[in-house]
């Protein structure tokens, strides 16, 4: 496919892209590259590879990919489902933020491109009949962020600009992957030593993962709040025990690279990283390997946090309802509710929004370039 823009700026959060670099030098090594859950239907036995097929194919089938469609994948990984994307005949695209990720999908011969989906300009306009975004909204919202109260708003924006990418003439569609928490941390928790806490904690587990990944999770009905006037929830389904099965997997191959000699040339591959990241790559290594924080949050019979699988609608834009942007929409939220706690009778009536409707809804026709 092709776009008119230029490349800009990614803006992307370092945790995360230096987590992605260190993951490339042992999840390929381990044959692993696919970064998110299979789908094992209650299989005990059913190898990973297979599972992982069976995910990108459900994905694929929620996402109503078919000959032709046009999908875009937001946070690609290696490319696994673009890849799978085009083998049913669609026309797919991928965007990441790892550049090594990336350039392993080019030389697959996939489009993929190093991208922030932020950046993304009016140029992307309503280029896609389906967007998929499997495992990536887990860094959207950095703790700090989080601290600071910004995550509703930061969510509400994905789905603004999911929105105006999608083409309304088509039956649109977002499918997304997420961790979500089940008993949500302090953010400000995240922010600290992890051990300042006690072992073995929620707050430790969780510190040592957001120092490890760079992220946080969306909480109980988040994103439902956050969709709302974009995209509607038509389906949700669970996938925390494939999560933790592919988790342990994930683990047992790791572990076996290292107690092999592939260990030598994974270390001599990654010395140039562990030099740049001192910190985070021995961060890393403890939590997945000795704390095993990764694991823990999936692992019976409490976990933490959960895995859901949501399949969303694209919302048409009625020309009488004029949609606010994200950031005005979230201020509006909070004077209601400043003057709802002030008990005030009748609250301030809603402000017209001054700026542009969000660009999925203009009628003026924007730059729209069709895929090649
Ligand atoms: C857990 S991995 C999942 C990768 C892939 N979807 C898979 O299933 O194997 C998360 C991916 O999202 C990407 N990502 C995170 N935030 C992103 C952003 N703001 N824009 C684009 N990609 C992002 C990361 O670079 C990483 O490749």
């Amino acid at each position: 496919m092709k776009t008119l823009e230029k490349k800009p700026a990614l803006h992307s959060p370092k945790t995360v892209t230096a987590c992605y670099s260190v993951f490339d030098h042992f999840f390929p090594a381990c044959g692993l590259f696919d970064l998110t859950e299979g789908m094992f239907d209650g299989n005990p036995d059913m190898p990973l590879e297979q599972a992982q097929l069976k995910q990108i194919d459900y994905v694929l089938d929620q996402v109503k990919c078919e000959p032709h469609r046009r999908i875009l994948d937001v946070g690609c990984g290696y490319g696994t489902l673009v890849a799978r994307a085009q083998e049913r005949g669609a026309r797919a695209l991928g965007i990441n933020l790892s550049l090594e990720q990336v350039r392993h999908g080019q030389r697959q011969g996939l489009d993929v491109r190093q991208r922030n989906y932020l950046t993304l300009g009016r140029e992307w306009n309503r280029m896609f009949d389906g967007i998929v975004a499997n495992g990536s909204a887990e860094h959207y919202v950095q703790p700090a962020e989080a601290a600071a109260g910004k995550a509703d708003e930061i969510y509400r924006n994905f789905f603004h600009i999911m929105h105006r990418l999608l083409d309304p003439r088509s039956s649109a569609r977002l499918v997304m992957t997420a961790i979500h928490f089940v008993r949500p941390p302090n953010p400000a928790d995240l922010l600290r030593n992890p051990f300042a806490f006690p072992r073995g904690s929620d707050a430790f587990h969780f510190a040592l993962l957001a120092r490890s990944f760079g992220g946080w999770y969306p909480g109980p009905g988040q994103l439902r709040r956050c969709a709302e006037g974009y995209f509607t929830l038509v389906d949700e389904v669970d996938g925390t025990e494939d999560y933790h099965r592919t988790s342990e997997e994930w683990l047992r191959r790791i572990r076996h690279a290292f107690g092999s000699k592939e260990v030598l040339r994974i270390a001599a591959a990654s010395l140039p990283l562990m030099l740049s990241h001192p910190f985070q790559f021995p961060t890393m290594l403890y939590c997945m390997l000795v704390s095993q924080s990764w694991n823990w949050q999936f692992r019976p019979p409490y976990p933490p946090v959960q895995l859901l699988r949501q399949t969303w609608d694209y919302v048409p834009a009625s020309s009488k309802i004029r949609l606010p942007l994200a950031s005005e929409y979230w201020k509006e939220r909070s004077v209601e509710r400043s003057a709802t706690r002030r008990g005030m009778e009748a609250l301030p009536r809603r402000r017209r929004a001054k700026s542009p409707v969000p660009t999925g809804h203009s009628r003026e026709g924007t730059a729209i370039k069709p895929p090649a």
